[in-house]
């Protein structure tokens, strides 16, 4: 089969909504074989499809995603669409999570191992968050929180995340939040976290190929304008999934250099 570029530079996408019909993601096949075409014309071979889990609402078992997953990829393989799906879910965080995730009500990014794509509410902060993701972590998960810089209460302080960080918890942010398409006020939030060395992975998070896209290439070029090396960072999932240590100092030993004069 023929591939556009060579592997080590294949960007495996760690939050996609690409599944038809079981999120507020892609609502048909129609769409799921166009954000996987735009996906792939991006330079993404590997996507890890994460739909929803929400404990008191939309909560697809794993075994449906597993199915879905199976399904799409059947149909990507008969459209000659050279992607590879592997299963998981984006947990939104709840008290109950940690013992979903005991109960092996959750499925791990890859569908295997125990790398936890977990979301958090976005506008208000509870203070049993870090407990519960702390707990999380004592039950073996590795907690990978998606979007950090779309919660409201991050904008005045970094604190949290920075605890977090330091006890193991993965950053992942928004391809579309490094090129502006959540406003201002994220785009701030998430030029301090490459600034602070927080941030380990990019994520999609696509939710149709025309709303809510892909934006790797976008994404890639403004780190470029930031001097940062996008490939290290799109290293790092892979590095992450193989339980290999991430490369953190991407940032800091590169010195942002739009702070030089601050
Ligand atoms: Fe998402």
């Amino acid at each position: 089969m023929a591939v556009k570029q060579p592997m080590e530079d294949a960007i495996i996408d760690l939050h996609c909504h690409i599944l038809p019909g079981i999120d507020d993601g892609a609502p048909d096949l129609e769409e799921s074989l166009a954000m996987a075409r735009q996906a792939f014309d991006q330079g993404v071979r590997t996507i890890t499809v994460t739909p929803h889990f929400l404990p008191h609402g939309d909560a697809p078992p794993p075994d449906e995603v597993r199915q879905a997953c199976a399904a799409l990829q059947a149909a990507l393989t008969e459209h000659a669409i050279e992607l590879e799906l592997l299963p998981g879910h984006e947990v939104y965080l709840t008290e109950e999570v940690p013992r979903l995730w005991r109960e092996g009500k959750l499925l791990p990014l890859t569908g295997e191992g125990n790398k936890l794509l977990v979301e958090l509410p976005l506008n208000q902060y509870a203070s049993w968050i870090s407990d519960v993701l702390f707990e999380l972590q004592v039950a073996g998960a590795q907690v990978v929180i998606a979007h950090p810089e779309r919660y409201r209460y991050f904008r005045d302080s970094l604190e949290l995340l920075e605890e977090w960080v330091a006890r193991g918890t993965v950053l992942q942010v928004n391809a579309g939040s490094i090129v502006g398409h959540y406003g201002e006020s994220v785009f701030k939030v998430v030029e301090r976290l490459f600034e602070q060395g927080l941030v380990s992975l990019i994520g999609s998070d696509a939710h149709s190929s025309r709303r809510r896209t892909f934006l790797f290439d976008q994404a890639s070029a403004q780190l470029h304008r930031w001097g940062i090396d996008a490939g290290r960072l799109y290293a790092n999932h892979r590095r992450l999934l193989a339980g290999e240590e991430l490369d953190r100092d991407i940032v800091k030993a590169l010195r942002p250099w739009w702070r030089l004069w601050a």
